[in-house]
């Protein structure tokens, strides 16, 4: 039984180790029984071909012995996956919200990240699901993935066996910035874990803001350093005149209140020159959009 960095990758890479050893035995078998043939029959050693009845014992051993390896085989596949797919009663549930191009990790008590963080020794199920495309979570160091659907609710589970961080990617193409829907997973002890669980966001002025945006997803494509990503950034956003085309038609306007707003209610209303019009409508809510709209003041 392997270990590995979760119970499930322990589990897969036992189940692959014992298809692979199988494997091998039966290629050296095969291989050395051809060579041994190759050698005796040479027509040399062998010019004038025999005559071969059936033989019953011999038949019955490679009907039941590649059975019983299929069997094997068979068995170690389903026990584990039925365990993979089940996750046990007492599992702490995440939610994941996906979207172009970010993750969501939703926790019981209202928490939300876009990195998710989970203790080590317990189990964690991931409730996941889509607000736009198709998107597929794959945590590979764990060996588990899981596709989101949008309008549907799948999901996978997983106890971290030690503390560390590891890679979350998309591995369903969801358009341009598929390749950069990426996250990570920060498992950590009982006590830290609780810790972050129950902390409260500083309350720094606009804080609230860089909160929603991060657990929104916005900053996916948005940054608050002044580069420009797939959306133009936000640093210096607020009150800067930008060169915008609406409906088709360019024209220069203010980047005030009213305009930030709409640009997260209506996204293609104005859209800005030199980016793609691909931003989808956010849902937020009147007051949120204040926060995120204060936030984007103070980098002024
Ligand atoms: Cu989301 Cu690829």
């Amino acid at each position: 039984m392997v270990l590995g960095p979760s119970n499930i990758a322990g589990k897969i890479e036992t189940s692959f180790l014992i298809v692979v050893s199988a494997c091998v035995v039966l290629l050296v078998a095969v291989t050395v029984t051809m060579l041994v043939f190759l050698y005796r029959y040479n027509r040399k050693r062998h010019p004038v071909p025999g005559e071969t009845r059936e033989n019953i014992p011999l038949e019955i051993i490679w009907t039941v012995i590649p059975t019983i390896l299929v069997i094997f085989m068979f068995y170690f596949g389903w026990v584990d996956f039925d365990y993979i797919r089940n996750p046990p009663k007492d599992a702490m549930n995440v939610d994941v919200i996906s979207r172009q191009w970010s993750w969501t990790f939703r926790y019981k008590n209202g928490k939300q990240s876009d990195t998710l963080r989970v203790p080590v020794g317990q189990p964690v199920k991931l409730t996941l699901t889509s607000e736009d495309v198709l998107h597929c979570l794959f945590i590979p160091a764990y060996r588990v993935k899981e596709d989101c659907v949008p309008g549907l609710k799948t999901h996978l589970w997983f106890t971290a066996n030690e503390a560390g961080t590891y890679n979350i990617f998309c591995t369903e193409y969801c358009g341009l910035e598929h390749s950069h829907m990426i996250s990570k997973l920060i498992t950590m002890s009982a006590a830290e874990f609780s810790a972050w669980y129950q902390s409260k966001p500083e309350a720094k002025a606009g804080q609230k803001g860089l909160d929603l945006l991060q657990s929104k997803g916005c900053l996916g494509c948005h940054t608050t350093d002044g580069t420009p990503k797939v959306g133009p950034t936000f640093k210096g956003l607020y009150e800067r005149k930008v060169t915008v085309s609406t409906q088709g038609k360019e024209r220069t306007i203010v980047a005030d209140e009213e305009y930030l707003k709409r640009a997260v209610l209506d996204p293609g209303s104005d859209v800005v020159k030199g980016f793609p019009n691909i931003m989808p409508k956010m849902p937020v809510s009147e007051d949120e959009l204040k926060e995120i709209v204060n936030y984007i003041e103070t980098l002024k």
